[in-house]
């Protein structure tokens, strides 16, 4: 199966983010932990140049902890230091602006320098949809953000919202575009929900997911269907599960449609277990 999905904007987005980033001293690239790599546009490291950046690992509460650990070392290894976030219940927030203190450390000793010590270091937070930009911005603003994007007559954009007496944050996060370089990152991406289900077969990517993921996790999935799943072809192991689950139309025909819904829908909520589906040591085999 073959995903090519993007928004039509990609031009005026770009342009949008450049002029942005200009206005920052740290850029928060936003990865989803249990995807880093399909998560990421390589078009960031064209945007960002050499402005200091970090990684944040987004819905770490979702990923398998060891595979954490890994990207963490990867990324660190290419020289770029990510920090585990779980920006939904407020987590690795403290982690993620020491990070943040720590990449502006250059900025931070030139305003030494001058004798400024009323200094504020402003970030910006980019990734592509569903990465949980609004929900960081949440995390890190409260009720501040919400006041400022809903200000009437207020223009939206360009606002700064002080989050730290030293640190101020970018309102509007940079919405990236995925960039599906392979049909495996079109899967991901839709295994995780950030390619819209209505513009896909989600019957056929409940099937690929079940290929896919199965092999890496088996026993969560055992433990969480209680039937049949491994070492079958993913079909059978699809309709066992819809059985079990009661997923079935008349004629006890299996209804394809609802199965995938769920398995989908208990994946992307962490119910199946803590799974990572890209590994740093998939990179060596592409
Ligand atoms: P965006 O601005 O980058 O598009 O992402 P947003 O914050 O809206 O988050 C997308 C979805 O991911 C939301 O789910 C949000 O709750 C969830 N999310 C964000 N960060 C985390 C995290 O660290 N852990 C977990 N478990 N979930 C996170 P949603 O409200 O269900 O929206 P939808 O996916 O149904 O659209």
């Amino acid at each position: 199966m073959i995903i090519n999905w993007f928004p039509g904007h990609m031009k005026k987005t770009k342009d949008m983010i450049t002029q942005h980033i200009k206005l920052v001293d740290v850029v928060v690239e936003l990865l989803d932990a249990r995807m880093p790599v399909s998560s990421r546009n390589p078009i960031f490291d064209e945007l960002v140049g050499s402005k200091p950046r970090i990684i944040a690992l987004n819905k770490a509460d979702l990923a398998d902890p060891t595979c954490l650990k890994e990207w963490q070392a990867y990324f660190q290894s290419k020289g770029t230091p990510a920090v585990a976030i779980d920006a939904l219940h407020g987590k690795g927030i403290k982690q993620l602006m020491a990070g943040v203190t720590e990449a502006a450390s250059e900025r931070i000793e030139k305003f030494k320098r001058q004798n400024r010590h009323n200094f504020v270091i402003r970030m910006m937070i980019v990734g592509i949809p569903n990465v949980g930009k609004s929900s960081l911005i949440n995390a890190l603003a409260g009720k501040k953000a919400a006041v400022t994007g809903n200000r009437p007559g207020v223009t939206k954009g360009k606002q700064w919202i002080k989050i730290r007496d030293d640190i101020e944050l970018f309102d509007t996060p940079g919405i990236l575009w995925p960039k599906i370089e392979s049909d495996r990152v079109g899967l991901n991406l839709a295994y995780t929900g950030s390619i819209k289900d209505d513009v896909l077969p989600i019957d056929e990517i409940a099937l690929y997911f079940l290929r896919d993921v199965i092999p890496m996790y088996p026993t969560l999935f055992e433990e969480r269907y209680k039937c049949d799943v491994t070492g079958i072809e993913p079909l059978e192991a699809m309709e066992n599960i819809a059985r079990k689950r009661g997923c079935i139309l008349s004629k006890n025909e299996v209804d394809y449609n609802r199965v995938a819904h769920l398995i989908l829908d208990e994946f992307r909520r962490g119910m199946i277990g803590q799974m990572t589906i890209e590994k740093p040591s998939d990179l060596n085999q592409a």
